[in-house]
């Protein structure tokens, strides 16, 4: 099953990571190389916010004690999260940005 839910026209530089909610989640929207990715705002270590970290090659470092998480999949690189966080389905066109919000 999946939901899609309009975040609309939003901004997001190359390099760069906003905080958005859509269906009442969470997300970091972060572009990597030009592709737009969604993942869960909360890192799965002590719930910091994700979307106040910065990416460093495809991942993004949570603030907090620095752990990455893939922005294709939110899967964590190291220590001290042991798991990762969920990622979404993010599609662009004319019309703005689209999540699904059912986790991959
Ligand atoms: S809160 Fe993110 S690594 Fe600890």
């Amino acid at each position: 099953m999946s939901e899609w839910v309009k975040i609309g026209a939003i901004e997001v530089a190359d390099g760069a990571v906003i905080a958005a909610i859509a269906g009442g989640l969470d997300l970091a929207l972060c572009r990597v190389d030009g592709v737009l990715h969604a993942i869960a705002d909360r890192c799965s270590h002590a719930e910091a916010r994700l979307s106040e970290g910065r990416l460093r090659r495809g991942c993004l470092v949570c603030p907090r004690h620095g752990t990455g998480f893939d922005v294709r999949d939110g899967t964590h690189q190291g220590p001290p999260a042991i798991v990762g966080v969920a990622s979404y389905e993010v599609v662009e066109d004319e019309s703005g940005v689209r999540v699904n919000i059912t986790p991959r």
